[in-house]
C-alpha cells in the first residue's frame, strides 16, 4: 500500500481505539500496538513522558529499551528540548544517540504537547538506514496531535 494510504488507514484506526478513552496510557499502549504492527520496517515504537528534568519509559512494542532520558540527550530528549520533530536518517552519525536496540538505524521522535508545552515523546526505530521521510513526520505529527486531544498528561 502507498505510504498516505496506510497512514490515512492507521489515523482512522487510532481515532476509533481511543475515541471516548481519556486514559493516557491505555490510549498510548494501543497506539503503540497500532504503529508497531501496521507500519513496515520498524523494530520498535513507543512513547517516553517527560517527568521532571528527564524523560521515562512508557507503552511501547519491541525489545525492552532504557527507562530514564535526560532532556537534551539522545535523539528524545533532543526532540523534547527543541520541542520539534527528529528525523535522524542514520542513527550513528546522530552524536549522543541512545541505542536500545542495536538494530535501530534510523529513528524519528515527534513531541507530543500540552498547551503547546512538550509533555512526551513518540519515539519510532527502523532498521533500516534512511526509513523516515517528511510524509513519516506529517503523518505522526497529526496522530500525536489527536492523542493530545485525549488528554495526554498522565494522572
Ligand atoms: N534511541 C533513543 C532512545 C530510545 S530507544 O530508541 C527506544 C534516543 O537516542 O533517544
Amino acid at each position: 500500500m502507498e505510504k498516505k494510504q496506510l497512514y490515512t488507514a492507521l489515523l482512522n484506526e487510532a481515532e476509533c481505539l481511543i475515541a471516548g478513552i481519556e486514559d493516557p496510557l491505555a490510549n498510548c499502549a494501543n497506539t503503540a500496538s497500532l504503529l508497531y504492527h501496521t507500519l513496515p520496517d520498524i523494530n520498535w515504537a513507543g512513547f517516553y513522558f517527560l517527568k521532571g528534568d528527564r524523560l521515562v519509559l512508557g507503552p511501547f512494542h519491541g525489545k525492552p529499551a532504557c527507562v530514564y532520558i535526560p532532556l537534551g540527550k539522545g535523539v528524545c530528549g533532543t526532540a523534547a528540548v527543541r520541542n520539534e520533530t527528529l528525523t535522524v536518517p542514520d542513527v550513528h552519525a546522530f552524536p549522543g544517540h541512545i541505542a536500545c536496540d542495536a538494530l535501530s538505524r534510523s529513528e524519528i521522535v515527534i513531541p507530543l504537547r500540552h498547551k503547546g508545552a512538550v509533555v512526551a515523546v513518540l519515539d519510532i526505530d527502523s532498521p533500516k538506514v534512511g526509513r523516515f521521510d517528511d510524509t513519516d513526520a506529517s503523518y505522526l505529527e497529526r496522530l500525536a496531535s489527536i492523542l493530545s486531544e485525549h488528554g495526554l498528561i498522565p494522572a
